[in-house]
């Protein structure tokens, strides 16, 4: 009898255990969903062999894959390059735990995705390795921000060092300049010289004259890129500003096919900025857009000038319509001295020095292409 209550009080407790564990196993669940369900960060879980078994709501997010695309095929199809993210797999499995820093995954549409990966490996009750679970944190923004310091830094110390040869070797230039020009006036005064002596003489003089017009121009260019004068910002309308840059190329487009529409907001579009620095951006970005439609010939060939305003910023696209930029060109695009123009036609200074002046007036200057499709450029500066 005694021995019977004793199992009852036994089995009551036993269940009383139960139903706690039943609930406290209920509340991790709910906890560990929460964590799935809102975590911006790419959790996954993959089983002994690598293949993909869970994937969070955040991973959606940073890869562009719904779960049911990505459940059961190896997490390393995932990575941009299979063979460098194997080794990260392989080095967790070996030591239980592991941190790759930076790993490249390929987004659903293409692009590049960089990731912070943690990975532990999932053990079960045997204490046998059962799985692979990661935490990826999307940290490609702040690597760009990162990489766009280091470009803005790495500018600057160029800056510096163009500006003290720029400075050095303009004196020394204006002195050939004047040099050939008395050269010249002693030529065309000279008897006895015979015609073909003298035309050759001329050409000699005309071709001194030009290229150290060219020292001059990227002299001049540098020294303004080095230049660390403060912005001075006034209020200005961009819609005058970028007519008048307009007005001042038009000469360039006389005897062309090229035509320029305009794509404004209605109301003017107003800012505190320096007119003269944003002149200097417009003009080079529709001078590289005219050229690059010069070069692509035929009839189609526009120019589209739009603006747009956010709440505390403007934006100002440039967009054309000619051959674009290949893909392994567009990482060079805004380093100093990058040219694809004939020698005498392009410095390679313009974009590096809008690029500085668009983010010393406290904007961002980027830019999209497809090669067959055009170029378009966006500035975005503040509105004051
Ligand atoms: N709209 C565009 N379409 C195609 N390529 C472009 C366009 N804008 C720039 N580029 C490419 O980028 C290169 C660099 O442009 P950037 O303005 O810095 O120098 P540049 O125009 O060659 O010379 P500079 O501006 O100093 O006279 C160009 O030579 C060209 O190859
Ligand atoms: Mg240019």
């Amino acid at each position: 009898m005694e021995s019977n209550s004793s199992s009852e009080a036994e089995l009551k407790k036993v269940t009383r255990e139960l139903a706690s564990y039943k609930i406290e196993l209920h509340q991790i669940r709910a906890y560990l969903q929460c964590i799935l369900q809102n975590a911006s960060d790419l959790i996954f879980s993959t089983d002994a062999g690598g293949s993909l078994l869970s994937f969070s709501k955040g991973g959606e997010k940073v890869l562009g894959y719904s779960w049911i695309e990505v459940v059961g095929r190896p997490i390393t199809d995932l990575a941009e390059d299979p063979e460098t993210f194997e080794p990260v797999m392989v080095s967790c499995m070996k030591d239980g735990s592991g941190v790759a820093l930076d790993v490249p995954f390929l987004h659903k549409e293409g692009t590049t995705v960089y990731c912070n990966a943690s990975l532990m490996d999932l053990i079960n009750r045997e204490g046998q390795r059962v799985g692979t679970v990661g935490i990826c944190q999307d940290i490609t923004r702040w690597k760009k921000l990162q990489e766009d310091l280091v470009q803005v830094d790495r500018l600057a110390e160029i800056g510096r060092i163009a500006a003290g040869v720029g400075h050095e070797i303009n004196n020394p230039v204006a002195v050939i300049k004047e040099a050939a020009a008395w050269a010249g006036e002693v030529v065309s005064d000279a008897k006895g010289l015979s015609a073909d002596d003298r035309q050759e003489l001329e050409e000699v003089m005309e071709t001194i004259s030009a290229q150290t017009e060219r020292c001059r121009n990227i002299t001049h260019k540098l020294l303004g890129f080095a230049r660390e004068s403060l912005p001075t910002k006034i209020e200005l309308d961009i819609h005058e500003l970028l007519k008048e840059t307009i007005a001042f190329l038009n000469p360039q487009l006389k005897h062309t096919t090229i035509k320029i529409g305009l794509a404004f907001t209605e109301e003017p579009l107003l800012v505190n900025s320096d007119p003269r620095l944003l002149e200097q951006v417009f003009v080079n970005l529709i001078a590289n857009a005219i050229h690059a439609l010069l070069e692509k010939g035929g009839d189609d060939r526009r120019i589209e000038i739009g603006t747009l305003r956010k709440s505390s910023e403007v934006e100002i696209r440039v967009e054309d319509n000619a051959d674009g930029i290949p893909k392994e060109d567009q990482g060079k695009i805004f380093e100093l001295f990058y040219t694809t123009k004939p020698p005498g036609k392009g410095t390679g200074l313009g974009l590096p020095i809008s690029k500085n002046v668009v983010s010393n007036l406290g904007g961002e200057l980027t830019f999209e292409s497809k090669v067959g499709v055009g170029t378009t450029f966006t500035v975005r500066i503040p509105v004051s």
